[in-house]
C-alpha cells in the first residue's frame, strides 16, 4: 500500500488493471480500470444514481459535454455513447485517470470525440453545454468551490450541469452554496443518499 489518494496526480499504487462492468439506459458497458483512480473495482454508488436520474444528454446533443473529474472515464464513456456527435471533455488531475479515460473512449468508439486533459490543457474559448461530475469531496471545501468556480461558469447561457454529492458528505449545504453564489440549482432526486443537483443559470 501507498499513502496515494484517488486525486494525486501521479499515482504509485500498482496498476493491476481491471475490468469494470454497468448498465446505463439499456446498454452494458465494460472499462478498464486500475489502482490509484477513484472507485476502481465497481461503479461508484454515487455516479450511478447520477447516471441513472438525471438527464442524459439528447441522442442528436452537439455538445461539447464536460466532466468534471473523470477518473476512468465512466461518466465520459456513457455521455460519449447517448451521444455520438458530441465532443465529450474529460478533465482530472491524476495522469493514470486520463490515460483510462482515454483508452476507454476507445472501447466505446468514441476515441475521436473525447479529449481527456488536465485542467490547465482545456483550451479556454470552449463553453459547455452540460456539465456533468461526481465532483472530488476529499479535498476539501476550499478546492472544491474553486473546482466548481472555476468551470460552472463556462456553461453556455442555456447549458446544464448536473452534479451528484452524498447527502451526509455536505449534498445539502453545497446546495446553499451555489445558490448564494447566483445559481439556480434544483434537488432533481434524491436516492440512496446521494443528491442529484441541476444547476443552471
Ligand atoms: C469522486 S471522483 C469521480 C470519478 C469519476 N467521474 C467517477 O464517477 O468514477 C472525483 C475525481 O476528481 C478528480 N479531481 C480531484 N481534484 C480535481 C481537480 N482540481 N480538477 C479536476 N479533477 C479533480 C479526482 O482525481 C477524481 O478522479
Amino acid at each position: 500500500m501507498t499513502g496515494d489518494h484517488y486525486f494525486t496526480a501521479e499515482p504509485t499504487t500498482p496498476a493491476r488493471p481491471r475490468e469494470v462492468e454497468f448498465s446505463v439506459a439499456g446498454r452494458d458497458y465494460t472499462l478498464t480500470s486500475a489502482g490509484g483512480v477513484f472507485s476502481a473495482d465497481r461503479l461508484d454508488p454515487g455516479t450511478a444514481v447520477l447516471l441513472r436520474k438525471a438527464d442524459l444528454p439528447a441522442a442528436d446533443a452537439a455538445g461539447p459535454l464536460l466532466d468534471i473529474g473523470c477518473g476512468f472515464g465512466p461518466i465520459t464513456c456513457v455521455l460519449a455513447t447517448v451521444a455520438p456527435a458530441a465532443t465529450v471533455w474529460a478533465v482530472d488531475v491524476n495522469e493514470r485517470a486520463r490515460a483510462l479515460t482515454t483508452a476507454n473512449a476507445a472501447r466505446v468508439d468514441a476515441a475521436d470525440r473525447v479529449h481527456a486533459v488536465a485542467p490547465d490543457d482545456l483550451p479556454p474559448d470552449v463553453t459547455f453545454a452540460q456539465i456533468w461530475s461526481n465532483p472530488p469531496i476529499h479535498v476539501g471545501k476550499a478546492e472544491l468551490h474553486d473546482l466548481l468556480l472555476r468551470w460552472l461558469p463556462r456553461l453556455t447561457p442555456d447549458g446544464v450541469a448536473w452534479l451528484v454529492v452524498a447527502r451526509h458528505l455536505g449534498g445539502d449545504s453545497l446546495h446553499r452554496w451555489l445558490v448564494e453564489q447566483g445559481w439556480q440549482v434544483q434537488r432533481h432526486a434524491s436516492q440512496k443518499g446521494y443528491r442529484v443537483l441541476r444547476v443552471t443559470r
